[in-house]
């Protein structure tokens, strides 16, 4: 309950633009060919570069089609008037989009999407929903450091605010190469699957957009995800079980986290999420883990899975060190493997998400 007001709390924060046809704070004085200019190149009706609230470098690839049929749904909107304060917009959406070209020069080359025609069809429209109105890559791919994504990288997992992202790569181990692509359709379109449950941006992302598209397109989205080439061999070993905080961590996970996770990690599908050979148990960063057991997760609930499971927070009755021992303990039993948490981590990130 706690970390769904939380999360609600947050969520006041992701503010978008104003998109309904209010004239003095909506787009109700803009033209077609305005917003066509602002998700091809980015730019506003007044000449002004946007903030990347508009995912450019991703909306640039949608067609002019789409934006038309999206242009003819907007003016069907009633007109609310509402001033947004872009300032309040939340990671990845408040960077600035600096005022000089700089950043455009090296992350923001407008083009609409080109089809690979040595691949099939239905891979070519998941490969457009996914770079273009998807914009999975604005939260999945990692970022250099003016917030541009880091080329050659795409989809391989990256840290939002306290979010972690995972690899979209076929990696087996990281990534979502276990998975079938009914495993991926049932995620996006339900929020969980034996696998996974969505919580945070990407349980928004699949209440508010993934949840209603058709089926033909999430099955072209899942046919793109599957053919990305994971990053590499994966060299991670276990650490040994006799290791004193894998000890530690056993003792507190059979306590506490078994009667949901059951002792194999294995989870009950779609109600507790699978810890076993779970990719984003063993991504590289592991700040999602400790933010799920510091404050608790309430899962997505759309119309095919209306009640939402929740996990509850153990921020108030595990110490730093317990919880950093159950989750080095998760990352490195039952086949998974990844590196030991640190308690350190998991006070920082207390010290930001108790504040
Ligand atoms: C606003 C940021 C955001 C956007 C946009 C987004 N995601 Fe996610 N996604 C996340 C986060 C954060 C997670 C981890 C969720 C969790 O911890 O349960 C995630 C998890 C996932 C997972 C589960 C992976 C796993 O290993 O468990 C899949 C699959 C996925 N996203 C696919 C997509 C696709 C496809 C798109 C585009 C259509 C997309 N996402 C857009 C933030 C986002
Ligand atoms: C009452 C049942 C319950 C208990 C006890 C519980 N969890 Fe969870 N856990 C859940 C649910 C439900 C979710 C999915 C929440 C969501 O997706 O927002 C979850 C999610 C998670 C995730 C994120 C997994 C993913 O792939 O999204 C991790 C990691 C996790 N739990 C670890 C633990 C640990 C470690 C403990 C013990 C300290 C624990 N859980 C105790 C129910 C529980």
């Amino acid at each position: 309950m706690l970390a769904a007001l939380r999360w609600r709390r947050h969520s006041e924060n992701w503010l978008g633009p104003n998109i309904t046809p209010d004239v003095a704070t909506g787009i109700g004085a803009w033209t077609e060919s305005d917003l066509w200019r602002a998700m091809h190149e980015g730019i506003g009706r007044d000449g002004v570069r946007l903030y990347p609230a508009m995912p450019c470098p991703a909306y640039t690839k949608v067609t002019r089609e789409d934006v038309s049929a999206i242009w003819a749904y907007l003016r069907t909107l009633e007109p609310v008037h509402n001033e947004v304060q872009p300032n309040q917009l939340r990671f990845p959406f408040n960077v600035r989009r600096p005022a000089t070209s700089t950043w455009d020069l090296i992350n923001f080359k407008p083009g609409v999407f080109q089809s690979d025609p040595t691949k099939s069809d239905v891979w070519n429209r998941g490969a457009y929903l996914v770079e273009g109105l998807g914009h999975c890559g604005t939260c999945h791919t990692p970022k250099n450091i003016t917030g541009g994504d880091r080329g050659g990288e795409a989809l391989q997992g990256a840290l939002l605010q306290d979010w972690y992202a995972p690899d979209l790569t076929a990696d087996p181990r990281m990534g979502i190469g276990h998975w079938s692509t009914e495993d991926i359709v049932r995620y996006l379109k339900t929020g969980a699957n034996s696998f996974d449950i969505a919580s945070g941006p990407m349980a928004e992302a699949v209440e508010n957009s993934t949840s209603h598209m058709t089926d033909a397109d999430l099955l072209a989205i899942a046919t793109y995800l599957m053919d990305r080439a994971p990053r590499g061999p994966n060299t991670a070993v276990a650490l040994a079980h006799d290791d004193t905080r894998m000890v530690a961590g056993k003792a507190v996970y059979e306590n506490r986290c078994a009667p949901c996770h059951i002792s194999s990690g294995a989870g009950v599908p779609t109600l507790f999420p699978r810890l076993a050979q779970a990719p984003l148990v063993q991504s590289t960063d592991p700040t999602s883990l400790i933010r799920v057991v510091l404050i608790g997760s309430r899962a997505v609930a759309t119309s095919a899975a209306p009640t939402a499971p929740a996990m509850p927070s153990f921020g108030w009755n595990l110490s730093d060190t317990e919880i950093a021992d159950v989750l080095t303990y998760v990352r490195n039993t039952w086949g998974n493997a990844a590196s030991a948490v640190p308690s350190t981590d998991v006070s920082t990130l207390r010290g930001r998400v108790s504040r």
